[in-house]
């Protein structure tokens, strides 16, 4: 398996998996390709043979943003999927820790002391993933998803 940077390639099919998985959140096919032109987020896949070709199989974006201070930036993981068949074998897992090694990387060259992300209180799966990587919830109603859900915020430092 491979996690690669994401090409103009990939891009329907990360905006097709979103889609699938995100669609009881909102309309995930019209969010995600306005961040996929984004300068400040990056995509990547992570891809694998199976069934005798390379298949892509999950995805992540990371933006980064400066809430207050110039120059202070927080690492905003802005979604993480898995496509369906290929859920519960660890990709998730093998996903967030990638993302979080970028954050730290990214903090090599500017202050990223933090990671964040928005989870729908609904998702099981999102939560108990993002607990195993030690997130914590920062704000339990940060709004509500599109699908009527409740927003959760979670941080990790790095
Ligand atoms: C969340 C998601 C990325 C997890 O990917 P995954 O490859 O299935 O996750 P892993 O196999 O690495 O499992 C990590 C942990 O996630 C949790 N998990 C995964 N699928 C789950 C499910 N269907 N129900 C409950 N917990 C689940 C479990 O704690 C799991 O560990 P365990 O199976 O050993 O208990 C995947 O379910 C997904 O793409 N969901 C749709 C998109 C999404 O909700 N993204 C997160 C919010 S941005």
């Amino acid at each position: 398996m491979v996690i690669r940077r994401a090409t103009p390639a990939d891009h329907g099919w990360i905006r097709d998996t979103a889609a699938d998985v995100y669609r009881p959140l909102g309309d995930y096919a019209t969010i995600i390709p306005t961040w996929l032109e984004h300068t400040g987020v990056l995509a990547y896949v992570e891809e694998a043979p199976e069934e005798g070709r390379n298949c892509r199989r999950g995805f992540i974006l990371l933006g980064f943003y400066e809430p207050g201070a110039p120059g202070a930036y927080v690492a905003d993981l802005l979604a993480i999927a898995v496509a369906p068949r290929f859920q519960r074998r660890g990709l998730g897992r093998q996903l967030l820790r990638y993302a979080i090694h970028l954050a730290r990387l990214a903090g090599r060259d500017r202050d990223v002391p933090e990671m964040r992300l928005t989870v729908a209180e609904t998702n099981e799966a999102g939560r108990r993933l993002f607990a195993w990587a030690g997130f914590q919830v920062l704000e339990e109603d940060h709004g509500c998803y599109e699908g009527g859900q409740r927003a959760m915020r979670m941080a990790l430092a790095l």
